[in-house]
């Protein structure tokens, strides 16, 4: 890692995964990979089966797997106590390891770290890519199945990202019952569409039934405003675009927005946002809107103008995602 952060770090750890391998096989590595994605979920075998397939994912999802994570992480931290940091951490499902980066981005101090997937090429690849981060170069990268008979270690942090959805429906429910078990807080994260939302809220349901209680993004721990099937609560995070992502990817653009849903859920004394805002802030002349989940398990839209004085400085820079601190 030299003397870079975590999170440039990463970058170039990917860096080097395609040399060596032909633009065309990693082209075709990558085709099969979406292939494999957009089939039939959950599979009976791994998705991620050789050295190309785990390649093609670090090079072409990692960075926006981790970019997605590492948000999901902040605002967690922000409602966490002041000073907590995870004293260990346990990544299901965790892959080439994009979890892990985004902890020890978050928190970058050491810990215990043990990332469980079925796929060993995967878990190899993880492997040698945290061989350049110290924080992680002491991981465990253990194979295992996600089922009935998983056993988790007890633990300050378990995150679950971008799995669920590969899951049948009875695995979905005992990870996440396993994780609350392990975890002192659970991190969810997954693809941000009107699928991974509803997986996310089963979750949620499942976390807040066995005691935790949710920390973020939403302001409270009762029953979600949004309608099902009307809706779904999601945010966006900007993944800037390496020259590799844009071999594998395609495309000339030098971002892409990752969309993403997720849950945080913890047994600490944290203290949720008092009201997140849920959409693109709309800045009009004079005004910002704000879309906002509030306490009171509502979702309403509040007008902040020049009147309001810095708080208008404040709206007009605030993001999707953020938290706010008032209804107006
Ligand atoms: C989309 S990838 C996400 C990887 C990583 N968590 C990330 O955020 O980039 C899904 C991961 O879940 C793993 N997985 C899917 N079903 C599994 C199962 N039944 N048991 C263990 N791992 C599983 C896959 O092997 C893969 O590494």
């Amino acid at each position: 890692m030299n003397d870079l952060a975590p999170a440039e770090a990463l970058r170039p750890a990917l860096s080097g995964l395609l040399d060596g391998l032909p633009p065309k096989q990693a082209a075709q590595a990558v085709d099969r990979l979406i292939a494999n994605y957009r089939g039939r979920t959950p599979t009976d075998a791994p998705v991620l089966r050789d050295r190309s397939d785990v390649v093609a994912y670090a090079a072409y999802r990692m960075p926006a797997t981790f970019e997605a994570v590492r948000s999901a992480l902040d605002a967690f931290a922000a409602a966490a106590p002041e000073d907590w940091s995870p004293g260990s951490h346990v990544d299901i499902g965790g892959g080439t390891g994009a979890a892990t980066w985004a902890v020890s981005a978050t928190w970058p101090q050491r810990r215990p770290v043990t990332v469980l997937d079925w796929a060993e090429p995967a878990l190899a690849l993880g492997r040698e890519l945290a061989e350049s981060n110290p924080l992680l170069s002491a991981a465990r990268w253990q194979r295992s199945r996600i089922g009935a008979a998983l056993t988790i270690e007890s633990t300050d942090l378990v995150t679950i990202s971008y799995v669920l959805g590969e899951l049948t429906e009875d695995d979905r429910r005992s990870v996440v019952d396993a994780a609350a078990d392990a975890g002192e807080t659970v991190v969810i994260i997954e693809p941000g569409t009107p699928d991974g939302y509803a997986r996310v809220i089963e979750a949620r349901d499942r976390l807040i039934a066995a005691g935790l209680r949710v920390a973020a993004p939403c302001p409270h721990s009762a029953a979600c405003p949004i309608e099902p099937g009307k809706d779904w609560c999601h945010f966006s995070s900007r993944v800037s675009r390496s020259s590799l992502h844009r071999r594998v990817k395609g495309g000339t653009l030098a971002y892409e927005d990752e969309k993403f849903s997720y849950v945080a859920a913890t047994r600490l004394p944290a203290t949720p946002a008092p009201a997140r805002i849920v959409r693109r802030p709309q800045i009009r002349k004079g005004q910002v809107l704000l879309d906002l989940c509030v306490r009171d398990e509502a979702l309403t839209r509040t007008t902040v103008t020049k009147r309001h004085g810095p708080r208008y400085k404040e709206a007009r820079n605030a993001e999707w995602g953020d938290a706010w601190s008032s209804q107006d």
